[in-house]
């Protein structure tokens, strides 16, 4: 049986962590953050893997993790992390029968809450101004073509956030 999950993607900072383990409390799904699953199935952490192993290979642990916790048979609020949109073979899983809710947020917006969480962050290790309005430019098309449901974050709680999801899906 193939059950619907509620997945949350979108750029790092955009709040996913944050609004998944609320949404989960509130609407009585358990929570999966596919950084934390990652940490937890290889006892690494998530910087560790990026610097010793590499990019790539991160991404097909990434990829293996959020197409296991896909496939779990308990509906799920899910944050995928912010690159778990790069490989096609990723992108295939994150459709029918799960919601995809992309929360959207400008970079300005990103960057200043990224500003003090960068442990698990490599990719912000150097000039994450930059960076993230790089990767804003190359990634807002793709969580664009993936999501069933956009969510402008800007200026908004988590609350509020939670509520809009909670509202939109249920
Ligand atoms: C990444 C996002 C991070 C983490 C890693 C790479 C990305 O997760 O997986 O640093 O490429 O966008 P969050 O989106 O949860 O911060």
């Amino acid at each position: 049986m193939t059950v619907g999950h509620i997945v949350l993607i979108g750029l790092m900072g955009s709040g996913k962590t944050t609004v998944g383990r609320k949404l989960a409390s509130t609407i009585g799904r358990r929570f999966v953050d596919t950084d934390e699953e990652v940490e937890r199935r290889t006892g690494r952490t998530v910087r560790d893997i990026f610097e010793s192993d590499g990019e790539p290979a991160f991404r097909l642990i990434e990829h293996r993790t959020l197409a296991d916790t896909l496939a779990s048979t308990e509906p799920l609020v899910v944050a995928a992390a912010g690159g778990a949109v790069l490989r096609d073979d990723s992108r295939a899983l994150l459709g029918e029968p799960h919601r995809i809710v992309w929360l959207k947020a400008e970079p300005e917006t990103l960057i200043d809450r990224v500003g003090r969480r960068r442990d698990h962050r490599p990719l912000l290790d150097d000039d994450p101004d930059r960076r993230l309005r790089q990767l804003w430019t190359e990634r807002d098309p793709i969580y664009r073509s993936l999501a069933d449901t956009t969510i402008d974050v800007t200026g908004k709680s988590v609350d509020g956030v939670c509520a809009e999801i909670a509202e939109v899906l249920t």
